[in-house]
């Protein structure tokens, strides 16, 4: 038997995203809830010598790409050095990262220098007030000055990722296209889903995809950009104000049948599919480094991959018990 990894429907697994901390300095209002929210404790987080070795199995079985996230991936000591050992993996093509923007001006260089290239930043609005209040307190201004440093470094390509929610920045659609177009940067909305902190989550704050589309058709034209292969879920536009445009629907239009993308959480449970609880616990075969266990585990995990699932605009009854953060998007 191939080492490949194929679920029963016939979909090949080659994406892992690696939450490296579930640890973020942030504390965005639909991410992290602000009672009964404890981290994981230290002792059950992977080491990076282990999250090498898991990244090195995977490979084995035939995952190309990583992308590191958290959490915030750049609050963990010394990611640079996790991030070169990865790239020095047979079989690993790229390895790629997701951050809230805040640590760039620090570690721009830094992350560049190991190896990373395409980076996705969440920016969830253009203005200030708005943007403290989302993310527990940050300032705008240092996030686009690490944008900026991303840029300047040659972190390429940039992707920005803003959840979009009625009532919040859905008056910021064009304001995000123009700020695309301007700083030529590929901006992606995202249907609000409700995993996370659900006290903030409301069916009613869904902008989908199509009415996203409706709002930035009342100033520009647009043509969908043919999509590379393996390029993710997002659909493109490139819109008549010259920006390129992402719209990603996990609730109102699934793209569950090309999922290609598996997920390991900061304390070793191979997470299948991001909207369901189901985990395979991978914490002992990382730690004993037992590659044949390992293996036979990720295959049980495969079979409880479902083929789609079914949270929708009409809502949804799953109390997730992950937040974001423990998962890493
Ligand atoms: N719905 C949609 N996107 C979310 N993200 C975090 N929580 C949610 C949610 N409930 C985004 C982050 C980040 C990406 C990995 O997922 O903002 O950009
Ligand atoms: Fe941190 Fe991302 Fe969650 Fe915001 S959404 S608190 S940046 S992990």
């Amino acid at each position: 038997m191939s080492d490949k990894l194929k679920d029963k429907y016939s979909r090949t697994y080659k994406y892992l995203r690696v939450s490296v901390t579930d640890r973020c300095n942030f504390r965005c209002k639909y991410c992290i809830p602000t009672h009964d929210f404890e981290f994981i404790p230290h002792s059950k987080i992977l080491k990076y010598e282990d999250i090498i070795f898991a990244v090195d199995s995977f490979s084995k079985l035939g995952i190309e790409k990583i992308r590191l996230t958290g959490g915030e991936p750049l609050v963990r000591k010394n990611i640079s050095f996790l991030i070169s050992e990865i790239g020095k993996i047979k079989g690993i093509k790229e390895t790629t990262l997701t951050t809230n923007g805040s640590l760039l001006g620090k570690f721009a260089t830094d992350i560049f220098d190991a190896g990373i290239r395409r980076i996705n930043i969440s920016l969830d609005s253009l203005k200030q007030d708005r943007y403290e209040y989302i993310t527990g307190g940050f300032k705008l201004d240092d996030i686009i000055e690490g944008i900026n440093q991303a840029i300047n470094v040659g972190l390429s390509p940039i992707k920005i990722n803003v959840v979009a929610i009625k009532t919040f920045n859905d008056d910021e659609i064009l304001d995000f296209c123009d700020f695309a177009a301007k700083n030529k940067l590929n901006v992606r909305f995202i249907e609000f889903m409700p995993i996370g902190n659900k006290i903030e989550w409301r069916k009613e704050h869904i902008i989908t995809g199509e009415e996203i589309l409706k709002i930035i058709s009342k100033k520009y034209s647009y043509e969908p950009v043919k999509k590379a292969k393996f390029e993710g879920p997002a659909v493109n536009y490139m819109l008549s104000n010259g920006a390129k445009i992402g719209i990603i629907t996990p609730i109102s239009n699934h793209f569950c049948s090309e999922c290609d993308k598996l997920r390991l959480t900061a304390d070793g449970k191979l997470r299948p599919c991001l909207l369901s609880d189901k985990e395979i616990n991978l914490f002992d075969e990382i730690k004993n480094r037992d590659f044949d266990k390992f293996k036979e585990k990720i295959r049980e995990s495969l079979k409880l991959k479902e083929l789609d699932h079914n949270i929708t605009n009409e809502g949804c009854d799953t109390q997730f018990k992950r937040t974001m953060s423990k998962i890493g998007g």
